[in-house]
């Protein structure tokens, strides 16, 4: 091809205008002292002033006020349930997995007959059952960033055929997986621990559901049900965490049906940008018995009105898909939130919540994420559930693990490792435990 100097010289200069539109990191607040007093809604107050005192009250009438402003201003509607054409193919199985540890099935859902519809490709591990045994599993359900063959290397995976972010490091070519994407997040899913501590672990890329870039509204799940393009949507239409949240109920659907699956014992888990996805899934179906943020930080379990590391505007401003039109209000304006993310936290009640930090992510503000947590307490004390029995942070690597609220803030960077997999599974144990469900 020949080459243009003109072609390169202007994308070069629009590279550099989009980067030019977004402040660097440092430009954001990471001084304590700049914090100051925090008024934070109080979620046991209606919106018209007067107390929530009962349980039922909670329940009935503040819980479905909450759940109205976090659907109307920040991640918008959820436009569908399941849809009523919806199926699904199990597409592999695989008895003698991972050196005969598992039991791996693929099974891809579509969300209506004939084709055009977006499909979803679940991946599952499922811990070996003693021969003559019929045990359900309790699961873990978490979306990837890589597609399914990223979190393993078994080579029988089926690599994704998703549009995905070019990633040299991961070897994401042609906005295509190729097969050195093969493992290369293996350290983030554990199955060979998860599987051997007795739970199946499932996944999909949420890529399937929406790609994640401003186009991605126009296509996959969202195109399909016609809710609006990035900018020209209704203002409360949902956004890509939205549509990757609904996805995961989708992905319940299917364990509910699995009669491998124990579905009363799901935890529903997502990192980052799905941590927020996960809390939004959590916070609509009650069906996902533990919900489990790692590292989500704002705009998931990290207290917006502190301004502390990546704030609303930023949110908006480099993820312009990812909330509802209507959050953008509140750019430079957090004070104005009707909520923040105890509220989140506390629409799990009576369910448990695992809220986790890194120490050296200040972005995603670890002591915002400990405070909302803290402050998600007196809804859990009115459902009859304790908190995390502790008012001040944990010291690093020191996890917190109470009735139905647990938190850990571990060292290293922004990253899902295997310490974190192994409080999950410890916090599971015990809440995940048969006959525990609230
Ligand atoms: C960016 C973004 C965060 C997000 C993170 C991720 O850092 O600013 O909000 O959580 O990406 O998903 O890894």
């Amino acid at each position: 091809m020949m080459f243009r100097p003109g072609l390169a010289l202007l994308s070069l200069f629009l590279a550099a205008a989009c980067m030019a539109a977004l402040p660097p990191a440092s430009a954001y607040n990471t001084d304590e002292a700049k914090v100051g007093s925090l008024p934070l809604p109080d979620p046991l107050q209606f919106a018209d002033g007067s107390r929530v005192r009962t349980a039922a009250q909670w329940m009935e009438k503040r819980r479905p006020e909450l759940m109205e402003l976090f659907a109307r201003e920040m991640f918008g509607r959820t436009p569908l349930g399941r849809p009523p054409g919806m199926r699904w193919t199990v597409t592999s199985v695989d008895r003698a997995a991972l050196g005969g540890k598992a039991v791996r099935k693929e099974v891809t859902l579509a969300f209506a007959e004939g084709p055009g519809s977006p499909q979803l490709h679940l991946l599952i591990y499922l811990p070996v059952q003693p021969v003559g045994v019929n045990r359900r599993s309790p699961a873990f359900l978490g979306l990837n960033f890589f597609g399914n063959q990223s979190v393993s290397a078994d080579p029988g995976i089926t690599v994704s055929k998703a549009w995905m972010r070019d990633n040299a490091e991961f070897k994401v070519v042609g906005n295509r997986a190729t097969e050195g994407t093969r493992g290369v997040h293996a350290s983030r899913w554990v199955v060979e621990q998860v599987v051997a501590r007795g739970y199946a672990t499932v996944t999909a890329y949420y890529g399937d559901l929406c790609e994640d870039r401003p186009e991605g509204l126009a296509a996959g799940v969202a195109g399909w049900a016609g809710t609006g393009s990035t900018e020209a949507r209704a203002p409360d239409a949902w956004g890509a965490i939205g549509v990757w949240a609904w996805g995961l109920s989708r992905a319940m659907d299917y364990l509910s049906s699995d009669p491998e699956i124990d579905a009363s014992r799901v935890a529903v888990h997502g990192h980052s940008r799905l941590g927020k996805a996960a809390l939004w899934a959590g916070a609509q179906d009650t069906r996902f018995a533990l919900v489990i943020s790692n590292d989500s930080g704002a705009g998931g379990a990290a207290l917006a009105k502190r301004n502390f590391g990546e704030n609303v505007e930023r949110l908006n401003l480099a993820f312009p898909h990812w909330f509802a039109r209507a959050f953008r209000a509140y750019n430079g304006a957090e004070e104005r939130l009707p909520f923040d993310s105890h509220t989140l936290i506390a629409l799990m009640a009576p369910r448990p919540v695992y809220v986790a930090s890194a120490v050296e992510d200040t972005w995603a503000d670890p002591r915002g994420e400990f405070l909302a947590t803290l402050h998600a307490e007196p809804v859990f004390a009115l459902l009859g559930r304790g908190g995390l029995g502790r008012s001040s942070p944990p010291e690093v690597d020191r996890p917190v693990h109470g009735d139905a609220l647990a938190y850990h803030v571990r060292s290293g960077k922004h990253d899902i490792t295997p310490y974190d997999w192994a409080q999950y599974l410890d916090f599971a144990d015990r809440v995940l435990a048969p006959g525990r469900r609230p």
